[in-house]
């Protein structure tokens, strides 16, 4: 796990970038092949460079507040001018694999109709589209047999400490138990061998 410090702290550090990503999720009644609950839909992308990653970027916080520049970020890369304030923040890391970068992390629960609204406008509206963004993705949360589901999502390839990131909020959000993000965990683990 990438050393955790405060908002605060992180702010008053000098000669460090930083970049702000998100985590937009909500509850879905939907059921996949008419049968298994999906229970909720949790928004990731598949970056430019192949590697999976939440929405977010860049910011710089002498010319625009972390908040307001994650806001610029979304309606670069999903199309949408998401609100989001100091509440949703959840928590800032050193990035364990770019020296001088501080990541910010933040969650935001929205309904079904509005995710669904992001996912159109990220192909239809958003500046990135098919440039620094290929795609929303929606994370399979469920177990399928001989791993489908979470197991093999997990099993691809994330930038930075993003696959922490939504492990981490998966718990927080109680959208999956301890019991069942371990096993998800395992079951990645043996099919990266
Ligand atoms: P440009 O518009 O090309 O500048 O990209 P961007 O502003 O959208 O930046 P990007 O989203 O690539 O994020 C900047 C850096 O943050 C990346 O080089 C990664 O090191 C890191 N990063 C990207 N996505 C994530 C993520 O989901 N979680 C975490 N923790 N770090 C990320
Ligand atoms: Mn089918
Ligand atoms: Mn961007
Ligand atoms: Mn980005
Ligand atoms: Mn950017
Ligand atoms: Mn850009």
């Amino acid at each position: 796990m990438s050393e955790q410090i405060t908002r605060e702290d992180a702010l008053t550090r000098e000669g460090y970038r930083h970049a702000c990503h998100i985590m937009l999720h909500g509850d879905s009644s939907a059921k996949l092949f008419g049968k298994i609950p999906i229970k909720h839909i949790v928004l990731m992308q598949m970056r430019f460079d192949g590697l999976l990653g939440f929405p977010g970027g860049l910011v710089n916080p002498s010319k625009e507040t972390l908040e307001a520049g994650l806001s610029r970020e979304l309606h670069e890369e999903v199309g949408v001018a998401v609100p989001v304030g100091v509440d949703n923040h959840v928590s800032t890391s050193l990035s364990p694999s770019c020296p001088q970068l501080i990541t910010h992390f933040y969650i935001k629960k929205m309904t079904e109709a509005e995710l669904k609204e992001i996912e159109r406008a990220a192909v239809a509206a958003a500046t990135d589209h098919g440039l620094e963004v290929l795609g929303m993705v929606r994370v399979p949360l469920y177990f399928l047999k001989n791993g489908g589901g979470l197991p093999y999502f997990l099993s691809h390839s994330f930038i930075s400490n993003s696959r922490a990131q939504l492990l981490s909020a998966l718990q927080r959000c109680g959208l999956l138990s301890q019991g069942e993000l371990e096993k998800a965990v395992r079951q990645a683990e043996q099919m990266r061998r």
